[in-house]
């Protein structure tokens, strides 16, 4: 549904350069939820200005819903017009709403139908649809002024929704909330996603909102995409950091003489079972150093660190009697039972 390739980004910032996008290619399917995360600086608000043209590139090409945008944005009038269309089915959330202080909650959802020239009457009923949709419809009257932070993103959502698009950027849509609200309006979007079939790009710096809402995920990191992909496949993936980040399992080992691994288990595989099954088959203790379980997109998933008595060429038939139920396995390193980088970055 939206595609970037070799998307580069240079700004010239006080005769410096600076290399905001460095080649990123993202594949965001079509009916997703793809989050981008990455510390301060690391491009994100780049990329999505990018996808919306908003903020030409330097380099490489945009394509969203079969249309490439980066070849519309290099020619001319015409191409000018359809660029605009191509846009108007992009809506886009901000982190402070911009919302207009002077209009009403409904005449700021009608500002895109004005732009593209949609009649009154269609405007008001369509405005309030969507306010009734974001379950604001008795502020229809009032003022971005008298709402509170959360109100003003569901208008922002509302508006957003105007044209009718079929893909929704959001750029720190929830950075500016309270924990509850955040949750509320992550909701917001979960559901417009599944009741309008709308593919969102959002950006963000918190790795909870990943967790909460995305299906697929990407991490930045100095203009780049350093790991992307479904939340399922970053957690099959050894050594993800996105994963690490998602499912935080810390803990150590207590000595020298054992195998530490970390056992990742989705929807029916049941870590717990298999566990004392283990023990029980093996006739070994088996301590958990750590464990980390949540829902990502509906679906259970967890992760936990186990320790085993014995180093790991003593424990190749348990870690296969393991992996052989499902679950994936990975052995820690002590090295890299420390906490994950990422961890760090991302508490900013
Ligand atoms: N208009 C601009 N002119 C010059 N440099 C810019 C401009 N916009 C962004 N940059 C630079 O590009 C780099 C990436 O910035 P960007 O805003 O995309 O980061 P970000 O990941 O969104 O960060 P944050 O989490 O703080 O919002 C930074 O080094 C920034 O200083
Ligand atoms: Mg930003």
């Amino acid at each position: 549904m939206i595609t970037t390739s070799g998307l580069t980004k240079v700004y010239q910032s006080r005769g410096r350069e600076v290399t905001a996008l460095d080649g990123v290619d993202l594949h965001v399917r079509e009916g997703e939820v793809y989050g981008v995360i990455g510390q301060s600086g690391a491009g994100k608000s780049s990329l999505i200005r990018c996808v919306n043209l908003l903020e030409r590139p330097t380099s490489g090409t945009v394509t969203v819903a079969g249309q490439d945008l980066t070849a519309l944005a290099g020619r001319g009038h015409r191409a000018g017009r359809e660029l605009r269309e191509a846009r108007s089915r992009i809506g886009m959330v901000f982190q402070h709403f911009n919302l207009l202080s002077s209009r009403t909650v409904q005449r700021n959802v009608e500002l895109p139908l004005e732009i593209l020239g949609i009649s009154g009457q269609e405007r008001g009923r369509k405005a309030l649809e969507l306010l009734d949709l974001v379950g604001l419809a008795d502020k229809a009257k009032a003022y971005p002024g008298q709402l509170s932070g959360g109100q003003k993103q569901r208008v922002g959502i509302a508006r957003a929704l105007a044209g009718d698009p079929k893909v929704l950027l959001s750029d720190e849509a929830t950075s500016a909330l309270d924990p509850e609200t955040t949750r509320s309006v992550l909701q917001l979007l979960r559901d417009v996603n599944q009741q309008l079939g709308l593919t969102v790009l959002l950006i963000t710096h918190e790795m909870d909102v990943v967790k909460t809402v995305c299906d697929s995920a990407a991490l930045m990191r100095k203009g780049r995409v350093v790991e992307s992909g479904t939340v399922d496949e970053l957690l099959a993936t050894p050594g993800s950091e996105l994963a690490d980040a998602l499912f935080p399992v810390g803990g150590a080992a207590s000595g020298p003489d054992s195998t530490v691994l970390d056992v990742t288990f989705l929807g029916d595989a049941a870590a717990q079972p298999v566990i004392s099954q283990l023990s029980r088959t093996y006739n070994i203790d088996i301590s958990i150093l750590g464990a980390a379980m949540d829902t990502v997109g509906g679906r259970q998933i967890g992760r936990m660190r186990i320790e085993l008595p014995g180093r790991y060429e003593d424990n190749v038939v348990p870690i296969g009697f393991l992996r052989e139920r499902g679950l994936r396995t990975e052995t820690v390193t002590p090295a890299a039972a420390s906490p994950a980088p990422l961890t760090k970055e991302a508490a900013k």
